[in-house]
């Protein structure tokens, strides 16, 4: 996986997140944490090794979950794009005891370390600055640590970096206890856990060529209740439906690599299914929207929540095709008698 993906994936999160105010709740750290594997094994190189180390009497903290796993995606990403060569990541957890502490309140120390480049001190004194990076045009856009500092401040903690050139990395952060009890099943902003026993709204085939944007959105789909095919091109999509697979609707990217985008692929599917649901996404939905309403095709602007794609799914599932403004019927007012 290169970097430009993941820098793009964070970049999706954030979008995605960022739509929502913090909502604090008692976290269990090694719990949410340790339900970020698969995301984390995803997200990195296989040459870059990942250390949970947590306290076993860990004490819950009062943080917004989806957000914590932000910080931690956010964290892994950047200690990664600093180790070219390979390397470990260490995500420690442990209790600040008010005793030990200058706050004199309870808190649990988070610290993510990693084996890489470290900073130079003018680097380590800008990067919580919004969009400030260091990297190429298309790899960062500066706001990964930007995000982590605002969780900690929001949260009530504080966060400090520990960095020198060529001796790597450790961002501590230090959050408040929670004197609730976590609920038992932690929710996952990022990973969303498929609903084994859910009965399946119908099968969504999924048009996506980035690989960590189509996990992602099929992990939001098979939350949703919906079972997932992938197709990376306008081209296999036309394959998967051409090949008896059962498909009731098409969920389309637009902007797509080679000859065919979203539009064209919609266009194709018209002619041969002309019954047959399709939802469109874009990053500039205003751009695509001529085209798409002409074709009476629906578009859900990104960044989108699970409620916005649930919401979008069951439209198109219940009106294929929508009439635009400038090709339904004006409407007809009856005055007087005979009208
Ligand atoms: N673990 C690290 N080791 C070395 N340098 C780092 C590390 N984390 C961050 N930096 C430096 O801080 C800069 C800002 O980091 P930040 O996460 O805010 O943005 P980014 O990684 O450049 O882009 P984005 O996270 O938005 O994709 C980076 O460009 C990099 O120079
Ligand atoms: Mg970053």
């Amino acid at each position: 996986m290169d970097e430009k993906r993941g820098s793009g994936l964070t970049r999706q999160l954030l979008a995605f997140s960022r739509r929502q105010p913090l909502r604090p709740e008692p976290v269990d750290i090694s719990r949410q944490i340790g339900g970020m594997r698969e995301l984390l094994d995803r997200s990195l190189r296989g040459d870059v090794h990942v250390w949970l180390d947590f306290d076993e009497d860990l004490w819950p903290i009062e943080v917004d979950p989806g957000e914590l796993e932000l910080v931690i995606l956010n964290l892994a990403v950047n200690a990664r794009d600093a180790m070219p060569a390979g390397g470990t990541i260490v995500i420690k957890a442990s209790n600040s005891p008010a005793e030990a502490n200058a706050d004199r309140c309870d808190f649990v120390r988070l610290t993510v370390a990693d084996t890489g480049s470290g900073m130079p001190p003018e680097v380590r004194e800008r990067v919580f600055e919004p969009f400030y990076t260091t990297k190429d045009i298309g790899k960062g856009s500066g706001l990964g640590l930007a995000q982590v500092h605002g969780f900690a401040n929001q949260s009530g903690g504080s966060i400090d970096i520990e960095s020198e050139l060529g001796k790597g990395t450790k961002i501590i952060l230090t959050l408040p206890r929670s004197n609730r009890i976590p609920a038992a099943d932690e929710r996952h902003l990022i990973q969303f856990r498929p609903k084994a026993l859910a009965a399946s709204l119908g099968s969504v085939l999924l048009v996506e060529d980035d690989d960590e944007v189509a996990s992602l959105v099929a992990e939001m789909l098979v939350e949703l209740g919906y079972q997932v095919t992938r197709a990376a091109s306008a081209m296999a999509a036309l394959g998967a439906l051409s090949n008896g697979r059962k498909v009731d609707v098409v969920f389309s990217d637009i902007m797509m690599p080679g000859s065919m985008n979203g539009v064209d692929l919609a266009r194709e599917v018209l002619r041969r299914r002309p019954e047959l649901p399709l939802l469109l996404t874009s990053g500039y939905a205003e751009a695509a929207k001529k085209d798409a309403d002409a074709l009476g095709i629906r578009v859900l602007p990104k960044p989108y929540q699970l409620q916005d794609l649930a919401t979008a799914l069951e439209g198109v599932l219940l009106h294929p095709r929508w009439l635009c403004p400038s090709s339904e019927a004006a409407p007809v007012f009856s005055v007087g008698p005979g009208a």
